[in-house]
């Protein structure tokens, strides 16, 4: 069993045949309501204390889960104000599994309630895990900090193990990602009555995401996104060939991209946000590239409810570098039909123009009078059909690597929006076209053809072979770094 704070697996110790969970991170103790029955079966003790900790006060939550049902812990109040003896404020299952006590609280409450103080197990819990922490009373209890679950989601062929990561906020915006893909596997956020819904398209299982995730659900993007022209490309006086998987093109990094491969992970928690930062190195001469890649990207949730996906980048050889992430949309919920009735802005004037190939053909041309025209409100079904779905790349109104607000996205049905910033200079508008309703997603849904739109924050395609689109190559000494936001709020 995890540990419901730092995480850490916790030790079972044995007390009188009574088996107690011990963290030895953190040297807290978790108390299952079994454990309580049988240690202070002489008295209805455990009853009694597990009664005197029904009042839950609503406070701003540490987001302790209990370790058996994950369920959001309360805190509840022991001890008596007016008997001036001081009251604290510990973590209960609301389903009764159990008591969650730091050292300091456990100390707290055998002088509080009114234990036997010689009661064998009072007396060797206050021996075991009481002594020496009289200065470590209440931690960080007034503190706001978020915490990241962590749990198996299975194993790749090959056994790697492989983890599904949960962040939440205070306001019920919850984000998953994985270390397989480094995937953001989903995000609940309300609708204008706070009625949560998983917002992105994708799979319930690890099998899920291994094998049918052709689309690029959830997925970050790598080594270069968007197509390369025959996957060929000159850098430093030498050709390069890649992986050719789309007609005659390279497509998002290639037949193994960023997308398939185990990263390694790392949570952090911080005061109001929680991460998860992926890390991975891609070797010289995968899928055809140059140079040895180390790249992270990190997912944070903060109590604003932004999803910020960080990138960052170093090579010893130099490469193109150009990662997104490839989450599918639809703010009235992953399973609820098209995605037309959905309003759209973005911040683009420009859009960089096609060959037959969904190649850029080098020239910028303005959206005004195409449908890619969305500097104001409208509906993204409104001219769909005149353009044949959306998969085009958009020039945002903005300098390249300037943070920036890039697109602002409404369901009028749920009231959700999603606003997004970047430092990108491009994003790819995709209404996920290609969709037929063969994958069997999340609750077997059956996704088809604009059930979803992708805004994919990028670096145009194709730029590696166009000197005048913004550069996306990366040198040695060099960092590469990309930031992108993603909002959510709601409106009436
Ligand atoms: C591309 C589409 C492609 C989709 C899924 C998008 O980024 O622009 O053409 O079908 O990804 O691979």
């Amino acid at each position: 069993m995890d540990c419901p704070v730092c995480k850490e697996a916790m030790i079972t110790l044995e007390l009188d045949e009574v088996e107690i969970d011990y963290c030895g991170e953190c040297s807290g103790i978790w108390l299952d309501a079994g454990e309580l029955e049988m240690l202070l079966d002489d008295g209805g003790k455990a009853k009694k204390l597990l009664d005197s900790f029904s009042q839950a006060k609503k406070v701003k939550e540490k987001h302790r889960r209990c370790p058996i049902c994950l369920k959001k812990m309360l805190k509840i109040f022991v001890g008596d104000e007016a008997e001036g003896k001081g009251r604290l404020l510990i973590d209960k299952c609301p389903a009764g599994h159990g008591l969650w006590f730091d050292r300091g609280e456990l100390r707290d409450i055998i002088s509080l309630v009114s234990f036997d103080q010689e009661h064998r197990v009072v007396k060797l819990l206050r021996d075991m895990f009481c002594n020496e922490c009289e200065s470590d009373a209440s931690t960080d209890e007034e503190g706001n900090t978020m915490i990241v679950n962590k749990q198996i989601y299975g194993k790749t062929r090959d056994g790697e193990d492989i983890y599904l990561f949960r962040m939440e906020n205070e306001n019920g915006v919850a984000a998953q990602v994985t270390n397989y893909g480094a995937i953001l596997v989903s995000v609940e956020t309300p609708d204008r009555d706070g009625k949560g819904a998983d917002v992105t398209l994708g799979f319930d299982t690890l099998e899920g995401w291994m094998e049918q995730n052709g689309p690029y659900f959830g997925a970050t993007v790598g080594r270069v996104a968007n197509r390369i022209a025959k996957g060929k490309f000159t850098l430093e006086g030498q050709e390069y060939e890649l992986a050719v998987n789309n007609g005659p093109n390279h497509l998002h990094g290639g037949i193994k991209g960023f997308d398939k491969v185990v990263w390694d992970a790392e949570e952090v928690t911080k005061e109001n946000e929680a991460s998860v930062r992926f890390e991975y190195t891609s070797a010289d001469g995968e899928e055809g590239y140059p140079g040895n890649l180390t790249v992270s990207v990190t997912y944070t949730l903060n109590n604003e409810n932004e999803l910020v996906v960080a990138y960052e980048g170093r090579t010893d050889k130099a490469t193109p570098v150009n990662m997104t992430n490839h989450t599918y949309w639809n703010l009235a919920g992953h399973d609820a039909g098209d995605i037309c009735g959905h309003q759209l802005v973005m911040h683009a004037n420009m859009y960089t123009e096609l060959d037959e190939d969904n190649v850029p053909t080098g020239k910028v041309k303005p959206v005004n009078g195409t449908a890619l025209d969305f500097t104001s409100p409208h509906k993204i079904g409104e001219r769909i059909d005149a353009i044949g779905g959306y998969d085009h790349n958009v020039v945002l109104n903005k300098a390249p690597g300037e943070m920036g607000l890039v697109a602002e996205v409404y369901e009028p049905g749920s009231g959700r929006t999603m606003r997004v910033y970047t430092t990108q200079p491009g994003m790819q508008l995709y209404t996920a076209e290609f969709l037929d309703g063969s994958v069997k997603g999340k609750g077997g849904a059956a996704y088809g053809p604009r059930s979803a739109f992708c805004l994919e924050t990028q670096h145009y395609p194709d730029s590696v072979n166009h000197e005048e689109f913004p550069s996306t190559v990366i040198r040695p000494g060099e960092v590469y770094k990309e930031k992108t936001v993603f909002k959510f709020g709601t409106k009436m």
